[in-house]
């Protein structure tokens, strides 16, 4: 089965072709990171109408690499939530007249379920799965019980773990988007700065804006302080702070494996760190490759395929 997948939740435009949820034939994006620099974060106007402009030059792309001709996609797929609502609309419109000019079915595809489906390609984990999103927008905890079955477990009550990046980011002179100038910035550290686990207790929510608060604090009382220490410092809290999550969940759901996803997961440190906590507890980790933990098509279509195709006795159809 051909997929073409669109995603345009928030400042990538991306397209993807994949056959039967493996093959990638083809995979653009577009990044504006260019276009919203300058505001210091994603202006959803701007957003909306670069999107418009990069959709279909990146469509014809992606049939002119993958040598497909427009008659061979069997289904169109596009995120159609969470993200900016004028981004969104984009992406689905787009998607939804192509379909029918092509005389084929579209379904509309959640973002983080996309986003946890990202490493489906490299092989299907073995299930129950926790599923663990860490995005510019989002830090929310799942139960995967199968490659078509996402149980939401907790999320974020305050700001999403990236999207503190970005802010902390700001606060220390970085430029948009800021994971990874201060993912840079701490490989300079000589002595990270503790700060408190963020997290919120006996609970599988998150929460991140007492770290924030206490980094611009700590700031503002040591001026003196070395910005890489105070980078690596916030970033080990990061990481530490979603461990504990895990553990927390474990201890709740006995799962086999650990799915994640989102941009935040570009962050090696956190990569290693998430790396060695699985190791520990006997636990097999999917984490993307880097291109398609940051926002992608690819991983929407491969979400497409599964709600379309789920595997026998893989749960719910919807
Ligand atoms: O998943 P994503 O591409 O878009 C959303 O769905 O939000 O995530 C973007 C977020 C931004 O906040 C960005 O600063 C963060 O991912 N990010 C990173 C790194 N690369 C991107 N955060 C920490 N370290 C990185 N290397
Ligand atoms: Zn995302």
């Amino acid at each position: 089965m051909l997929v073409l997948g669109i995603e345009s939740s928030c400042d990538e435009t991306a397209v993807a072709l994949v056959a039967d949820g493996r093959r990638v034939l083809a995979a653009e994006v577009a990044s504006q990171e260019e276009v919203h620099a300058r505001y210091g974060g994603v202006v959803p106007e701007l957003a909306s109408r670069r999107h418009l402009e990069s959709i279909l030059p990146l469509y014809l792309l992606c049939l002119e690499k993958s040598g497909r001709a427009a008659t061979a996609i069997d289904l169109v797929a596009a995120t159609v939530r969470p993200g900016l609502s004028g981004s969104l609309l984009v992406g689905e419109a787009f998607g939804r007249a192509l379909a029918a000019g092509l005389e084929k079915p579209f379904l509309g595809i959640d973002h983080l379920e996309a986003h946890l489906s990202a490493s489906f390609p490299e092989g299907l984990p073995d299930f129950p799965a926790l599923g663990l999103v860490v995005s510019g927008g989002h830090s929310s905890l799942f139960l995967v019980n199968a490659p078509d079955d996402f149980r939401l477990l907790g999320q974020t009550r305050d700001d999403a773990a990236g999207e503190v990046f970005d802010k902390i980011a700001r606060v220390l002179d970085l430029p948009y988007p800021g994971g990874p100038p201060l993912e840079r910035l701490a490989l300079q550290a000589r002595k990270p700065v503790r700060f408190p686990k963020p997290g919120v207790r006996n609970s599988l929510d998150f929460s991140f804006s007492g770290l924030k608060t206490a980094v611009i604090y700590y700031l503002q009382e040591h001026p003196e302080a070395g910005a890489a220490d105070v980078a690596a410092g916030f970033q080990a809290a990061v990481a530490e702070g979603l461990i504990n999550k895990l553990d927390y969940a474990l201890g709740r759901f006995p799962v086999k494996s650990v799915l994640t996803g989102g941009g935040v997961l570009a962050n090696r440190f956190l990569r290693a760190r998430l790396e060695a906590w699985a190791q520990g507890r006997g636990l097999r980790l999917y984490v993307p490759g880097i291109e398609r933990s940051l926002d992608n098509a690819v991983m929407v279509a491969v979400r497409a395929f599964y709600r379309q195709t789920p595997p026998p006795g893989s749960g719910r159809r919807r």
